[in-house]
C-alpha cells in the first residue's frame, strides 16, 4: 500500500498519537550519573554534571539524587596523593572506599557503582602501572584492579565497573568476586570526547596517550571481540563508550549479544550540547533529551550520563 491509501502523517497528528505509537522511551529508571569524590568540593557552573564533592557533599547531593528518583551513581575519585602504582585506588581508606562508606548504610536501595581504573590515582595519569620502557603493563596492572575492585565491594559497592581496557581483568575480576555484578567497559575508545572528565578527574596521561590499551575509533569487529571476551570472562553487562560517536558499535553489539548493554555517554558530548546552548544556538532539554533517546534507540539498555540528575529534574 502506499500513497494516498498509506499516510503516515496520520499518527503524528496529536501528542497522545506519538505518545502511544513512540518506539523508543527514555526514563530515569535507565540513567546512572556520575559523580566525583575528592578531599576538596570544585564547583562547576558551566558544566554543573562534572563538579567535584567533598565525602559530606556528596552525602547531600545522592540525597537530592534520591529524592528526584535517579536509581544509581557510578562514583569516580581524587586521592589526596599519587603515585606510580595508583595505591589511592585500593587502599581502605581510599577517596571512594570512604564515599562508599557515608552512602552505603543511608541510601540501601540506590545502586552504587564504581569506576574500577588507576588513572586518577597514578602518578603519570595512565590506567595501569607503567614498566622501565614506559609501557602499559598489562598483567601487573590487573592485580591492581582486582585489589580495587574487591576493596570498593567490601566497602559497599553494589556493582564494578572496569574502564581501564586491560586484557583479561573482567575475568580476574570475576574470580575475585563471584557475586558481584560487572559493567564491562568493553568497547572503549581512545577518544577525544574524554576533556572535560580528564579536567575534573585530573586524570590525564602525562606521557604518551592511551592508544596502546583504548579502542582505535576505526574498528568495530574488535569492539564485537572485546565485548566476546568480556562476556566469556563474566560480565553481565557490556558498555560502549562513547556513545554519540559511535552509536553504529551500540547497534552491532546489540544485534549480536544477549546481555545487557550501557552506553557511556561521555564528558564532551555533554559539554558540546553546553556549550552550543550556552552560545545560543540550541535548546539544551531538546538536545540532551535527542541524544539520550538516540542512544537508546541504537540499543543502549542503561545509560552513564552527566544529564541524569537535570533530566530527573525536568520530569
Ligand atoms: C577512566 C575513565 C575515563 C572516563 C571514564 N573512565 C577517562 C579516560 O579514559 O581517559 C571518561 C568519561 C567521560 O569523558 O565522561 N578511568
Amino acid at each position: 500500500m502506499s500513497f494516498p491509501a498509506t499516510r503516515l502523517r496520520r499518527l503524528r497528528r496529536t501528542g497522545a498519537l506519538r505518545d502511544l505509537t513512540r518506539e523508543t522511551t527514555l526514563s530515569v529508571d535507565d540513567l546512572v550519573l556520575p559523580l566525583f569524590v575528592a578531599p576538596e568540593a570544585l564547583p562547576n557552573e558551566r558544566l554543573p554534571g562534572l563538579q567535584r564533592h567533598a565525602v559530606d557533599g556528596v552525602v547531600r547531593e545522592v540525597e537530592e539524587l534520591v529524592r528526584l528518583g535517579v536509581p544509581a551513581v557510578i562514583l569516580f575519585g581524587l586521592p589526596e596523593e599519587k603515585d606510580e602504582e595508583g595505591s589511592g585506588a585500593w587502599i581502605e581508606d581510599g577517596i571512594v572506599q570512604r564515599a562508599l562508606r557515608a552512602l552505603r548504610p543511608r541510601f540501601p536501595e540506590l545502586v552504587l557503582m564504581t569506576d574500577v581504573c588507576l588513572c586518577e590515582y597514578t602518578s603519570h595519569g595512565h590506567c595501569g602501572v607503567v614498566d622501565a620502557d614506559g609501557h602499559v603493563s598489562n598483567d601487573a596492572s590487573v592485580d591492581l584492579l582486582v585489589r580495587t575492585a574487591v576493596s570498593h565491594v567490601d566497602a559497599g559497592a553494589d556493582v564494578v565497573c572496569p574502564s581501564d581496557m586491560m586484557d583479561g581483568r573482567i575475568g580476574a575480576v570475576r574470580e575475585a568476586l563471584p557475586e558481584t555484578p560487572i559493567v564491562a567497559y568493553s568497547a572503549k575508545y581512545a577518544s577525544s570526547f574524554y576533556g572535560p572528565f580528564r579536567d575534573v578527574a585530573d586524570s590525564a596521561p602525562s606521557f604518551g596517550d592511551r592508544r596502546g590499551y583504548q579502542m582505535d575509533p576505526g574498528n568495530v569487529r574488535e569492539a564485537l571481540r572485546e565485548c566476546e571476551l568480556d562476556a566469556a570472562e563474566g560480565a553481565d553487562v557490556l558498555m560502549v563508550k562513547p556513545a554519540l560517536p559511535y552509536l553504529d558499535v551500540l547497534r552491532a553489539v546489540r544485534d549480536r549479544f544477549d546481555l545487557p548493554l550501557a552506553a557511556y555517554n561521555v564528558s564532551g558530548e555533554y559539554a558540546m550540547v553546553k556549550a552550543a546552548a550556552a552560545a545560543g544556538d540550541l535548546d539544551e532539554r531538546a538536545a540532551a533529551v535527542e541524544s539520550l533517546t538516540s542512544i537508546r534507540r541504537a540499543g543502549a539498555d542503561l545509560i552513564f550520563t552527566y544529564w541524569a540528575k537535570e533530566f530527573a529534574s525536568w520530569l
